[in-house]
């Protein structure tokens, strides 16, 4: 028997709050024009008061309504974030803990930056095909607000607050490329660009988490080449044709970042996910909030091929293709 992970739910949460271009402009040097023409986002939501531990619990408990599921049947939870809570415990036992897990349930925090939310599915599909566990909770969430320099306007324009949940359950399948479910996945790193996007601190260095730096153009041009490439690996793993693909949903960054990697792929825009206009860079919460929204709308559909593939600090990158 070849075990498969199906997706069987998605839910997401956003804080009140959103942000528009103008706002940002009483805060910081800036304008809608330039916002929109440089990055294509919009608007963003961000938190007030509620910590990346609940806008994940509220991600969570939607996902798990839409699967017909409770926390009690919850095997496995992986939050993706760089904006926990605390130090410690991860913000996966706090979430597990608010929302009733089974005790035992193991749980824990992933930390890989804008592909958090692709780090955490390879693991639960790994664990899931292990037959270690039956079901799976990933979420990617972010509070991202709460480490932005409000005072750098190459910064603080690009990033909001949300969180996106998926639960996987496991499924027999004939391990070829017409299953339904996670057909691949890829996940990768490379430590020497680590200069170009990362925190001013962290815990055993300045003993405060700091706040956002990055190189835009030097990252821009890494994503591009990496995003098309994690794309293309996941699609190979997969052995389907990039004509075969539904839906290319990658990380939410900036659109001409998008358009670039779709242009790299031969992919036709129609069939290329966009939120960032009004959810801007989420990072490991980008792509499940995407799906969510758009299997939500009816656009997405059961049955359909998507490709994922997300780029971020580290930097670390990573694909998979999914039947719904
Ligand atoms: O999620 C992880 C991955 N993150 C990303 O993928 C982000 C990748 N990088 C980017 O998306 C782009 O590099 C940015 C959107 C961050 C910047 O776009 P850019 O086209 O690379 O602009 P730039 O940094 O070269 O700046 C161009 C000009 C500069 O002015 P001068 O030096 O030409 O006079 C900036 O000072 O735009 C100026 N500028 C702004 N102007 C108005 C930078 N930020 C702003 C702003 N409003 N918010």
């Amino acid at each position: 028997m070849f075990i498969r992970s199906e997706i069987v739910g998605f839910g997401r949460y956003l804080p009140n709050k959103v942000l528009t271009n103008d706002d940002l402009s009483h805060m910081v040097e800036t304008n809608d024009e330039w916002i929109r023409t440089r990055t294509g986002i919009c608007s963003r939501h961000i938190a007030e008061g509620e910590t990346t531990s609940i806008m994940a619990g509220k991600a969570v408990a939607s996902a798990l309504k839409n699967a017909g599921m409770s926390p009690q049947d919850v095997d496995l939870l992986i939050v993706a974030s760089v904006t926990p809570d605390l130090t410690t415990p991860s913000t996966a036992t706090l979430v597990a803990g608010s929302l009733g897990f089974r005790a035992g349930v193991p749980a824990f925090d992933i930390s890989a930056a804008c592909s958090g939310f692709v780090y955490a599915l390879t693991m639960a599909d790994n664990m899931i095909r292990l037959g270690q566990v039956k079901t799976a909770v990933i979420v990617g969430a972010e509070c991202l607000s709460k480490i932005v320099d409000w005072t750098d306007r190459n910064t603080c324009v690009l990033f909001g607050d949300g969180a996106g949940a998926a639960v996987l359950r496991a499924a027999e399948g004939k391990g070829d490329s017409t299953d339904t479910g996670v057909l691949s996945t890829c996940i990768f790193s490379d430590g020497s660009k680590t200069e170009f996007l990362k925190t001013t601190g962290g815990v055993s260095s300045t003993q405060n988490p700091g706040v956002v730096l990055m190189n835009g153009k030097e990252v821009f041009k890494h994503a591009v080449v990496s995003l098309a490439e994690a794309a293309e690996t996941a699609l190979e793993r997969a052995d389907i044709k990039k004509e075969q693909i539904d839906w290319l949903i990658p990380h939410q960054a900036n659109v001409r970042i998008i358009d670039s990697v779709r242009e790299r792929l031969n992919i036709a825009p129609e069939k290329v996910i966009i939120s960032l206009d009004h959810h801007g860079n989420t990072s490991a919460a980008s792509i499940p909030l995407a799906l969510s929204e758009n299997i939500e709308s009816g656009r997405v559909k059961k049955g359909d091929l998507l490709v994922l593939t997300a780029m971020g600090a580290g930097f670390t990158w990573g694909g998979a293709v999914i039947r719904l």
